[in-house]
């Protein structure tokens, strides 16, 4: 976790209620820190009962108050389960963050349809699991904020991923439907797009390891987790009171230099 000062408001999401999935690990974990940090109650959710109870430990103990509820994004009656948890406990559901997602590195010759489709099916599918229950549960008579982590890996194409940028395009046109139908009920759906962000298990498992140098990339580095949540911040709070729709693409630029550089097999 960064001890990085926020240049955002201390109380920005007092009074909030958080639900961030995937919230246990890397980027989920800082998103969920950070809005805790800036006075939001955090809820995250993931698969691993484990990994969820040392995150809950560092969220308290960064003065934070957090709960956790098991759940598989991928399964319609966990994720309801886990809302009706958020809200017995925290009593409303301001912030959705959709962030689980999975990721392998592979060519499409080496990819089964299973495979394929269990990407789609956390990433994509999960995220319209938890926007329609969360809007079932709350939302739709409270409004809120929705925002869904995608990546910017989709707008060229890259290598050994045809299943994560199939599914990654899906939540960008997910999020814009969901905008419309929505909007009238107050609720935003926007979309941050991350770039590499160093010492996360996705650099890890697609890059094989740590960043090097990046000269592909105009900013010349990869992100922070911190620099991405930051961007959640921003979306999930009322100083984007008039955005919804968006896509907000934060990699430093290098979406717009850069196709891959990834190898086409391994
Ligand atoms: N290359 C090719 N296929 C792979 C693979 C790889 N590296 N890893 C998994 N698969 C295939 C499996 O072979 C299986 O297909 P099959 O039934 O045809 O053999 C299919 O993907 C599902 O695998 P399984 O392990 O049963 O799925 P799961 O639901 O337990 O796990 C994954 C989901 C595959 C996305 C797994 O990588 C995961 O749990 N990731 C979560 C963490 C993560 O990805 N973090 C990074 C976020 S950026």
């Amino acid at each position: 976790m960064s001890d990085h000062v926020s240049p955002f408001r201390a109380d920005l999401l007092a009074g909030k209620v958080a639900l961030v999935t995937g919230g246990a690990t890397g980027l989920g974990l800082e998103v969920a820190r950070l809005l805790g940090a800036h006075g939001a109650r955090v809820a995250i959710c993931s698969r691993k009962e484990p990994n969820l109870e040392v995150a809950v430990t560092q969220l308290r103990g960064n003065g934070i108050d957090a709960m956790y509820s098991v759940c598989d994004v991928r399964k319609p009656d966990e994720v309801a389960a886990t809302m009706q948890r958020v809200l017995a406990q925290f009593g409303h559901l301001d912030i959705v963050v959709n962030n689980a997602a999975g990721n392998f590195p592979a060519p499409i010759s080496g990819l089964s349809a299973n495979g394929f489709k269990a990407v789609v099916d956390i990433d994509l599918l999960g995220t319209y699991n938890v926007s329609k229950a969360a809007y079932e549960a709350w939302l739709h008579q409270h409004g809120g904020a929705i925002v869904n982590i995608s990546a910017a890996t989709q707008y060229r194409g890259m290598a050994l991923q045809a299943h994560v940028v199939s599914a990654k395009a899906g939540v960008d046109a997910l999020s814009r439907a969901c905008a419309i139908e929505w909007g009238a009920d107050g609720i935003r759906v926007n979309v941050v797009a991350p770039g590499a962000m160093a010492g996360t298990e996705g650099v890890a498992r697609i890059a094989g390891g740590e960043l090097g140098a990046m000269p592909h990339i105009p900013l010349q580095r990869a992100g922070s987790t911190t620099e991405v949540a930051q961007a959640v911040l921003f979306l999930a709070s009322d100083a984007a009171s008039y955005m919804t729709g968006a896509i907000v693409v934060v990699d430093g630029g290098a979406w717009l230099t850069s196709g891959t550089s990834t190898p086409r097999s391994m």
